[in-house]
């Protein structure tokens, strides 16, 4: 058998042989040690490269690691075994193999712990697979196995001490597929009460590795030495390395810090240990950083750096830039959170938004739900331990670590899973592989700036910054001149009288699809900071400029009181202007705010908005925007949807989210609520409802452009 039936082949009938093994008596069920201070000993221990599930002999005493990998010596052993608590007859699942490899087959075995033989007539063993984000191939139930039906298990009694191994036959149908995806195997008794379970995450199964109870019959599953019918026994952390991607965290050593720590989550859980040291602004330091969570975790050293905008450099929850590194510093790529592996990451941590990054994961989601790539977002705990108490602390994580809500993001890069261009070769094609973006607020040392005549005026120059490729502003001599010129002709072909022109106009140079997207997108959030600042495009090769991706989001939906939206100086308030509304009203365009003159005294200049500006004199553009729009209404952008997936998001995120509040109270800011919770709860309903305001306004206003109807050319 190989890699998970599940995932190819949803015909395969899958049949259970069964066959029963007694088990040389329970020798090999070990006893519950503890340390002399009274914790648990975490076994298995790796003790000269060997897990050990016992106390090992050193120096004539007996020695174990508790969950944190702290040695202590152990209290002497009391002799007595403590078998599983036998739920009712002490049937357990025992081990499962879910990939085999060379020779080797599938199999879910059980074991009797209790001093009865038990008739499993009746019982069943159910596959439940959970659904994973990108399960595109699921089968159809096929229902349990029942153990004792026609023509199945020769016998379906399992004697004390024994096993009982299944495998495939022909014969039986059997509708567990052991695959490697999330997966969950639970064996119910006759009566339909579940006995026990065993759930296993994505990328921890692993090829030639089983999940076994160690000791046998007793403890929770590990990754274990694939033993049928026997005893379970230890895999060696060389043996898992070998299978696992670099980086992998072979030991669950991050669970296992939290879980000692007491601290529970539904979300993903980070852990940064910094080593003494203060993340700064460049360069990035070396940490130590660790996973916990639903996916195969990470376990090695990153590079951290602050990140974000100066303003909110200035914060005390920094947000900050993640390269994960290996031992020897060199760029490591992984499957962080299950998100497509890269090495380079994003803690975004709202501190502004009170929403608690609802803001920038709406804007992603709304992008994608138009089938447009947006950076990958998963919401998380972080813990940052950077101050050096190890004398006082033990240099254990405690709650003094929690550092709050982080919503890690996918950095902006060329990437088939990313921003998905061409690789660039000047040589071969210089039209093409480009990132670059306009932002007028985050333009660091070191960036390689090429500047556009706006409006064809050459008294206007805009800044524009390559992201991709890299290089010198020398090296990138050939691109940026390319991307000069190429920008400069979209400029003039806008203030051209022919600017509608198929031929001659705009559309010449846009991929006018991608515009209508993003415009649509940064509408519906009334982004201050869009157009003028992170506006990220693209030029594929051979392709015309597109638009996106969406990029920084934090301060839009109706947050007081981003500049340069009309009343940003009145607490939001004033308005109404040329577009029609104020900075924290659904009325009104973002676009055209700065056409009202005297609206943007401080940056009149507002980034590209008059790209949009021209277009939207185009009444082909109008009417393509507006009938965009009506499909995305009756379909991913309806009212229903967004309330719906703002529901599931608001779900995940609250226990936390309140954790957050409480942890950064005074950089919040507490308003009148009775509580922390009353105060999120108020904040992400003000956005959820703003939302669908807004969008019920662009309905109207687009109403009116649906009726286009105009022959050109
Ligand atoms: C499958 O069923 C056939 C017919 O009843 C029987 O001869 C065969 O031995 C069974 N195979 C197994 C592996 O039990
Ligand atoms: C780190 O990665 C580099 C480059 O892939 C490799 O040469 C080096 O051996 C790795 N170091 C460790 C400790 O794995
Ligand atoms: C949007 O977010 C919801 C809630 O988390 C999620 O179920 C949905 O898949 C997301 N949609 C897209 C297109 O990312
Ligand atoms: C770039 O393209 C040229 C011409 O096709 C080719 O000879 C060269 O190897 C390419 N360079 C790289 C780095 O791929």
């Amino acid at each position: 058998m190989v890699d998970g039936p599940r995932g190819r082949s949803a015909g395969l009938v899958l049949a259970i042989f069964a066959t029963v093994f007694i088990a040389t008596g329970r020798g090999s069920a070990a006893v519950t040690r503890e340390l002399e201070n009274g914790e648990a000993c975490a076994f298995p221990i790796d003790f000269n490269g060997k897990l050990e599930h016992d106390c090992v002999s050193w120096n004539n005493e007996e020695w174990c690691q508790d969950s944190t990998g702290l040695w202590g010596k152990c209290k002497p052993s009391s002799g007595g075994v403590a078998m599983a608590s036998a739920k009712g007859t002490g049937v357990v699942i025992n081990e499962v193999l879910a990939r085999g490899s060379k020779g080797q087959e599938d199999f879910v075995e059980l074991f009797n712990t209790g001093d009865e033989t038990v008739d499993l007539t009746g019982w069943t063993l159910r596959d439940s697979q959970k659904k994973s984000d990108d399960d595109d191939d699921e089968e159809e139930d096929k229902g349990p196995f029942v153990f004792g039906a026609e023509g199945c298990a020769d016998s379906a009694a399992i004697a004390p001490g024994a096993h009982l191994l299944l495998t495939r036959d022909e014969n039986c149908s059997f509708s567990f597929g052991l695959g490697k995806k999330k997966d969950e195997v639970v064996l119910s008794d006759a009566d339909g009460n579940v006995v026990d379970q065993i759930s296993w995450k994505k990328g921890e199964a692993l090829k030639g590795i089983s999940m076994g109870r160690l000791p046998n019959g007793q403890g929770a599953f590990q990754k274990s030495e694939p033993t049928p019918g026997e005893a379970n026994g230890q895999v060696s952390v060389e043996k898992l390395k070998g299978e696992l991607p670099d980086g992998a965290d072979v030991t669950d050593s991050c669970c296992k810090k939290i879980k000692k720590m007491g601290f529970e989550s539904n979300l993903p859980v980070i852990v940064i240990d910094t080593k003494c040291q203060e993340v700064k602004d460049e360069p990035k330091i070396r940490t130590e950083l660790c996973t916990c969570s639903d996916e195969l975790d990470y376990a090695d050293w990153a590079g951290v750096e602050i990140r974000g905008s100066s303003s909110a450099r200035d914060h005390k929850k920094k947000g900050m830039a993640v390269k994960l590194w290996n031992a020897t510093g060199h760029n490591q790529e992984f499957s962080l959170l299950g998100m497509p592996k890269d090495e380079d990451w994003v803690l975004y941590g709202p501190e502004t938004d009170r929403s608690i990054g609802l803001r920038n994961f709406l804007a992603y989601n709304i992008s994608r739900s138009m089938d447009r790539y947006a950076t990958r977002t998963k919401f998380v705990e972080v813990f940052l331990q950077d101050e050096c108490n190890l004398r006082t602390r033990g240099g254990e994580l405690s709650m003094k670590d929690y550092h709050g809500v982080y919503l890690l993001e996918e950095k902006i890069k060329r990437h088939n899973k990313r921003v998905d261009i061409c690789k660039h070769n000047a040589t071969k094609d210089i039209t093409g592989g480009y990132i670059f973006k306009h932002d007028n607020d985050n333009i660091d040392n070191g960036d390689v700036v090429f500047p556009i005549k706006k409006r064809f005026d050459s008294k206007d120059p805009m800044p524009m910054v390559m992201i991709y490729p890299k290089g010198t502003k020398e090296e990138l001599k050939a691109e940026t001149n390319f991307l000069e010129e190429y920008l400069n002709g979209f400029e003039r072909a806008l203030k051209s009288k022919d600017f509608a022109d198929p031929e001659r106009g705009y559309e010449k140079f846009i991929e006018v699809d991608t515009f209508i997207d993003n415009f649509l997108a940064v509408e519906i959030t009334k982004n201050p900071d869009s157009y003028r600042g992170s506006t990220y495009m693209r030029k594929d090769c051979g392709k015309k400029v597109e638009m996106g991706p969406m990029w920084d989001y934090n301060e839009a939906f109706g947050m007081c009181c981003g500049y340069p939206i009309v009343g940003y100086m009145n607490a939001g308030e004033s308005g109404p202007g040329t577009s029609g509304g104020s900075a924290i009203s659904e009325n009104g365009w973002r676009f055209n705010i700065c056409e009202d003159p005297g609206r943007c005294v401080r940056d009149p200049q507002d980034g590209i908005s008059h790209w949009f500006v021209r277009l939207w004199e185009d009444p082909a553009y109008r009417k393509k925007v507006a009938d965009r729009w009506q499909e995305l209404r009756k379909g991913p952008l309806s009212n229903d949807q967004v309330n719906a997936n703002f529901d599931e998001a608001m779900t995940e995120l609250r226990p936390a989210a309140i954790r957050n509040y409480n942890r950064w109270k005074e950089e919040i800011g507490s308003a009148h609520f009775r509580s922390t919770k009353d105060q999120w709860e108020h904040e992400a309903k003000k956005l959820r409802d703003w939302t669908i305001g807004r969008m019920e306004w662009m309905d109207t206003e687009l109403a009116k452009q649906q009726f286009y109807t105009h022959s050109r050319g």
